[in-house]
């Protein structure tokens, strides 16, 4: 039997197999926040699909985190219903779930949550939205900390079988541990240490409340990709050295951010045009200019975050390494695995096109993925188009 179909453990749960669906935004969740039949549907048809490991899309744990009008939100006991049978459907469909937790900073938009979206410092603009953070208060950092805490008894109340803290892709905690965004000079930056000091603390408050030997990942960005210097692969490496020290039961890598580098967290094609139409009329010259010069920079590549792991997995010593970025051929996911580059194989893209693909490769009906990387999917995510393959064309373009 393959190397992909052998169980393993992380914290106190198993899981049947090495695939795990990265945590993908689905752009189904209700005005409110609330969990909807269709997003329900997607899980269900993954779990059926004999996905191991669900991650649904990030959710948000404060109004003040939510970075989309149709983002899941875990922010108020009245989530906790839909949450809830969210994960009895996926469990009655024998895979298990994890709930990916994040609160925006400053990747979000003022018409979003009725402010000025916060940051740890407020220098520098955000370059599509032209916005200036708040720099965070302690006591705004303190509410959003306990804000975690809260949010992972929901998720525990909804009978979630762990959680993920997202400190990549540019959010909040990405931000505070990143020498790009974080210019503080008080207890929480200044050294790395002291940025790390935010994920630290999120992370203690978390376990504080999570059930003995349920399982906490953190989702790490092992390269910013931020014009002036952010995370690198070195800082990465210290980071995920912390973080298995402070009993993490499983890292994920990935690298960019959707503000700075998204197609460096999404390798593939520049879908130019359908990009530049969920702009602002008057920002589409620009926005054209600029994407038609990524075009050819960023073609697809396998398995483009294994040379990060290569050096970030002799750190970690028993914590479990998530792979995700590029994984597309089955010998290749055989390979990552048996050469023990990772421990898992996670994958995003490939899901939203065949949510059965695991299920075919056990059949041995499949030998790659049939993803081909064109980020039309990514770009419906921009007009608020329910996430599925538009490999053929966005609805309206
Ligand atoms: C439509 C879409 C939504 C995404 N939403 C999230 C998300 O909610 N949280 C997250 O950590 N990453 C998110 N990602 C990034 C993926 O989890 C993954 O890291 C990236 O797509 C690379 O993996 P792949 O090559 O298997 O697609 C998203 C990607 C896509 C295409
Ligand atoms: S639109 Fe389809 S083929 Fe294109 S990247 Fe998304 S899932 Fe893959």
């Amino acid at each position: 039997m393959s190397i992909l179909f052998t169980p393993i453990n992380l914290g106190n749960i198993q899981i049947k197999n090495r695939f795990i669906q990265s945590a993908t935004y689905e752009v189904m969740a209700a005005e409110t926040g609330e969990v909807s039949d269709k997003l329900i549907k997607r899980y269900q048809r993954l779990a059926k699909g004999e996905v191991g490991l669900i991650i649904p899309g990030y959710m948000y744990v404060h109004p003040l985190g939510r970075s989309y009008k149709h983002q899941t939100g875990i922010h108020n006991d009245a989530m906790i219903p839909g949450l809830r049978r969210l994960v009895e459907t996926v469990h009655k469909e024998g895979a298990k779930i994890v709930f990916q937790l994040a609160h925006a900073g400053r990747q979000t938009t003022k018409s979003m949550i009725g402010e000025t979206p916060l940051g740890p410092s407020s220098s520098g603009r955000n370059p599509i939205t032209f916005i200036k953070p708040k720099e965070m208060r302690a006591d705004q950092i303190e509410e959003v900390i306990q804000a975690f805490a809260i949010a992972t008894n929901r998720a525990v109340e909804a009978g979630v079988d762990g959680i993920q803290l997202h400190a990549a892709h540019g959010y909040l905690i990405n931000q505070f541990i990143s020498p790009f965004f974080n210019h503080r000079k008080d207890d929480w930056g200044g050294s790395d240490a002291n940025r790390f000091r935010f994920l630290k603390e999120v992370l203690s408050e978390v376990k504080k409340v999570l059930p003995q030997g349920m399982p906490v990942f953190v989702k790490l960005n092992t390269h910013d990709y931020t014009p002036r210097e952010g995370i690198t692969p070195s800082l990465a490496v210290t980071y995920a050295r912390w973080l298995a020290e402070l009993g993490i039961d499983g890292l994920e890598i990935s690298c960019g951010s959707p503000v700075y580098s998204f197609m460096n967290m999404c390798r593939g094609d520049v879908p130019v045009k359908e990009l530049v139409n969920s702009l602002p009329f008057w920002k589409r010259p620009l926005g054209k200019h600029m994407l038609r010069s990524m075009v050819g920079k960023y073609n697809f590549e396998g398995g483009y975050n294994i040379e990060a792991a290569k050096m970030i997995k002799p750190v970690l010593g028993k914590t479990p390494l998530f792979l995700v970025g590029g994984l597309r051929q089955v010998a290749e996911m055989e390979d990552v695995l048996e050469k023990k580059y990772a421990d898992c194989i996670s994958m995003s893209r490939p899901f939203i096109r065949e949510p059965f693909i695991v299920k075919k490769i056990k059949e041995g009906n499949a030998k790659a993925v049939a993803c081909v990387s064109c980020n039309r999917c990514l770009a419906a995510v921009t007009h608020n188009i329910p996430v599925q393959c538009y490999n053929k064309g966005l609805p309206e373009s």
